[in-house]
């Protein structure tokens, strides 16, 4: 079995692999590591078949939606998930063909209802039903600290002691466990009547995960998260140079027009010389008026550098082919001591 953890931070994530058949699956893949995935399984010789996530993740944004797309191969998740995008629903009991390996379905609900367990050879998947040293919680959406002991103690504590245990979050850096060592050694599991795990569950008392609310978002609608679309439009437009675009404008360069895209009142209190107003929410409705000729090259800038890759990115479909956005923004101009001019005239 190839057999390769994908760390992204605390979340872990797998490519597994069948060395005979050079067939793939990717378990829990984060968005941010998708070229990753890829490059890993162009490395090992291997195409990668099925995309699975164990759950829906409050914690981390998923990429088996984006992949999918890419490679034109099925998302899988158990049937209580609630994504749309899901194409293969999978239940208790059933296998994924991964070539030769067996990939077993073990529904473990608790952390969340349709949270589940892979068992591929001597490897327990265990999403975040079983983590080292830890359970997963059930105090997000669908958590259910009386599903999470029948899920432990009922089914997967039962199974083989030696499997190894590959859980989706791993903040140590330990890389894996097995059954035996989580029963000896994990303190959530020193609990083993029902009444008083469910009440040690319940009185853990975590902070809400960072992004919660965008990650349950993107993860459960299979919608773009906005760095990914802040990526995907960075991707479509060159950028200029701080200290470039300050000797274009010293130089007075007349070529290049010059657009703030923040709000009057920011371009008001002080902008880069020169440079004229179109606020961003008004780009589509007044480009033409303002910007009647395509071929001139347009640099935008915002505050931060986000809002004016968007806007160069919008430029840039609307055929205006030599729109740049500006490297950094207005705050980083002013960090660096450079010319700033305020009130209302460019
Ligand atoms: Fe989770």
């Amino acid at each position: 079995m190839v057999f390769e953890q994908v760390a992204t931070g605390g979340c872990q994530s797998y490519l597994v692999g069948c060395n005979e058949t050079c067939v793939a699956a990717v378990i829990d893949p984060e968005i941010s590591q998708i070229d990753r995935y890829l490059g890993l399984a162009a490395r090992d010789g291997l195409r990668i078949r099925y995309l699975i996530d164990t759950h829906t993740h409050a914690d981390h944004f998923s990429g088996t939606r984006e992949l999918a797309r890419q490679l034109g191969i099925p998302v899988v998740m158990h049937r209580e998930s609630p994504a749309p995008f899901v194409d293969m629903r999978v239940d208790d009991g059933d296998m994924l063909l991964v070539g030769h390996l067996r990939a077993r379905v073990i529904h473990t609900p608790g952390h969340t209802r349709d949270s589940m367990c892979l068992m591929v050879e001597d490897r327990l998947f265990t999403g975040d039903t079983l983590l080292i040293g830890a359970t997963g919680r059930t105090d997000l959406p669908t958590g259910d600290p009386e599903a999470l002991f029948d899920s432990l103690f009922r089914n997967i504590l039962r199974l083989d002691p030696t499997l190894r245990v590959q859980p989706a979050h791993d903040y140590q850096g330990l890389g894996s466990s097995t059954i035996a060592r989580e029963l000896a050694e994990n303190p959530r599991l020193q609990k083993r009547d029902r009444a008083a795990f469910v009440e040690m569950m319940r009185s853990l008392n975590l902070t809400m995960p960072t992004h919660m609310t965008e990650a349950l978002r993107s993860n459960m609608s299979g919608g773009k998260t906005v760095a990914q679309l802040l990526a995907e439009a960075a991707a479509k437009v060159p950028f200029m140079a701080l200290a470039d675009l300050k000797a274009r404008v010293e130089a007075e360069e007349g070529d290049l027009i010059v657009l703030d895209v923040r709000e009057r009142e920011a371009y008001e209190t002080g902008h880069i010389p020169r440079a004229r107003l179109l606020p961003r929410g008004q780009l589509e409705l007044r480009v033409n008026h303002d910007l009647p000729d395509p071929t001139r090259r347009i640099l935008t800038y915002c505050e931060l550098g986000c809002i004016s890759t968007l806007a160069a990115a919008t430029l840039r479909e609307l055929g205006f082919q030599r729109a740049v956005a500006l490297d950094g923004g207005m705050q980083a101009w002013r960090e660096a001591g450079y010319p700033v001019k305020s009130g209302a005239k460019p």
